[in-house]
């Protein structure tokens, strides 16, 4: 397994007023899956996701990713583990508005260990001519293509999508999404999406559930490609 999450817990607060974020969470993953999780508002689906990316840490439990063991590690190693491994795309798309499309790619590229041509990358999302444009002059889908050039250039082993297609209409969704799955079957990218959409949930491999912290489902999904979905 790429992915052995165990028994996790992430609480905030503490006594009566303790709220747990995670509760007893286990999944497993294998390398090149693509996983789906669903859940209302509040359930824990960003605790989760962060917690895998190095980005938060749990209170209990056991997880490893690859040859990490993330429960062991210092916030030191575990921002290494982020910087070198782990592409995140949020639903915001965070690019650097004083840089360039390209520009925004490159960033991340001279400083990764074995990233993929920022040019061919920029090509295959569509954003062959809009490489010198900066992001206020492009549309939501263009920057949302261009923040998962950002998260895939460095050829991550994990990919993290957290709500990416939350703020595009659903033409700019379907591009995305489609992107999102042309880059986990090329490049045999572990990915991880959120969402609160239950048709998108089709295209996965697994389809993990989580209410109140608790994984309360987890099936295969139905590996659909993006143009059999309805939404
Ligand atoms: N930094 C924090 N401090 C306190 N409570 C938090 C914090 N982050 C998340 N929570 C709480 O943990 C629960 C899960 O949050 P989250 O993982 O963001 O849910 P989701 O992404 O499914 O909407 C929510 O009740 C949220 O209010
Ligand atoms: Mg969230």
């Amino acid at each position: 397994m790429f992915i052995e999450m165990e028994h996790i817990v992430k609480k905030y607060g503490s006594g009566e007023n303790t709220l747990y974020a995670l509760n007893d969470a286990s999944l497993s993953l294998n390398k090149g899956e693509f996983c789906v999780i669903l859940g209302p508002s509040g359930s824990g689906k960003s605790t989760l996701l962060n917690i895998l990316g190095g980005l938060d840490r749990a209170d209990e439990g056991r997880l490893t990713v690859g040859n990490d063991e993330l429960s062991k590690m210092s916030k030191k190693e575990l921002s290494v583990y982020r910087r070198e491994k782990i592409g995140i795309v949020f639903q915001t798309y965070n690019l650097i508005g004083e840089l360039t499309v390209r520009e925004n790619v490159k960033v991340v590229s001279d400083i990764s260990k074995k990233p993929l041509d920022a040019d061919v990358l920029l090509g295959e999302l569509g954003l062959k001519d809009h490489k010198t444009h900066f992001p206020s002059e492009i549309s939501g889908g263009q920057q949302q293509r261009c923040a998962i050039a950002r998260a895939v250039v460095k050829n991550p082993d994990l990919l993290l999508c957290d709500e990416p297609t939350g703020a595009l209409d659903s033409a700019s969704s379907r591009d995305v999404l489609q992107l999102l799955q042309a880059v986990n079957r090329k490049y045999n990218t572990t990915l991880v999406l959120i969402t609160h959409n239950e048709a998108i949930a089709e295209m996965a491999d697994r389809v993990v559930r989580i209410r109140d912290g608790r994984i309360i489902e987890n099936r295969m999904g139905e590996k659909k490609s993006v143009e059999e979905l309805v939404f």
